[in-house]
């Protein structure tokens, strides 16, 4: 199954879900893969190999692009997940043929959950992974800006869609500030306006979600008996437990 991590707006989560899941995944006895399609400093390179840790050139995702590489994913600190560690010329992708990452992302190798990180931008390094992807994973904030945003990226799956017709779409609430009353009005719309494709499971805004961040683990893993972590397993469940179409 490959999933795609992605939202047109930058700082809400993504690969603070992308890591999650992926270490969710592999304790269920998965072999597991992170694609890190994103060329910013904090990908989730660094805190799946140790920020600084050069991997091997052969485990760069920027050799997909190159049909003559050798492709290995690197194994990473996280049990069971493996790598294919982001480059900054990778950023490169963006200005070559659409066709180009195609048969790049055709020569990801097979595991069981192949977990794609993508960067805050509508471009062939978020796009391109949803043609062949079983689903979409949406994290973002409850504001307004947000909401509006939100329909970028529903527009771009729905575009997908044209050729990957069973393509789900899951939104994940996340970062919710549970005593700010705007973000519950805001919520109950999304409800209204998503329906199922909004995970029922929103995610609050914790220090130590940030801090599991920079500790390099999943959030389970920091504190298993706060709340956040109940949290984030079950929504990373949800996703990874579900075959359904939205
Ligand atoms: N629920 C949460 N509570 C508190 N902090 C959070 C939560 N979710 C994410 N964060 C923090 O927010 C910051 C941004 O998260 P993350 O890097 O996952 O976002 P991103 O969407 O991947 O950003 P970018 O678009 O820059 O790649 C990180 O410091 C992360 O630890
Ligand atoms: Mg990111």
């Amino acid at each position: 199954m490959r999933i795609v991590v992605a939202n047109e707006k930058g700082g809400v989560g993504k690969t603070t879900l992308a890591l999650n899941l992926a270490a969710r995944a592999a304790e269920t006895g998965k072999s597991v893969l992170v694609v890190d399609l994103d060329a910013q400093p904090g990908s989730a390179t660094g805190a799946l190999l140790g920020y600084g840790t050069q991997p091997a050139s052969e485990a760069l995702a920027e050799n997909l692009w190159d049909e003559d590489a050798v492709i290995q994913p690197t194994s990473s600190r996280w049990n069971g997940v493996d790598v294919l560690a982001s480059s900054e010329n990778i950023a490169g992708a963006d200005s070559s043929d659409w066709s180009d990452t195609r048969a790049a992302l055709a020569r990801v190798p097979k595991y069981d959950i192949v977990i794609f990180d993508t960067p805050p931008a509508a471009g062939p390094r978020q796009i391109v992974p949803m043609e062949a992807a079983h689903m979409v994973v949406t994290p973002m904030e409850l504001d307004d800006l947000a909401v509006a945003g939100l329909s970028a990226i529903r527009n771009t799956v729905e575009s997908v869609r044209a050729t990957n017709a069973w393509l789900c779409h899951f939104v994940v609430a996340n970062r919710i500030k549970t005593r700010a009353v705007e973000q519950r009005d805001i919520l109950d719309y999304l409800r209204g306006v998503l329906g199922p494709v909004l995970l029922p499971v929103p995610l609050s805004d914790r220090e130590m979600v940030r801090r599991a961040r920079m500790a390099c683990m999943p959030v389970w893993a920091f504190d298993k008996r706060d709340s956040a972590a109940v949290a984030w397993r079950d929504a990373c469940d949800r996703i990874l437990g579900t075959t359904g179409g939205n």
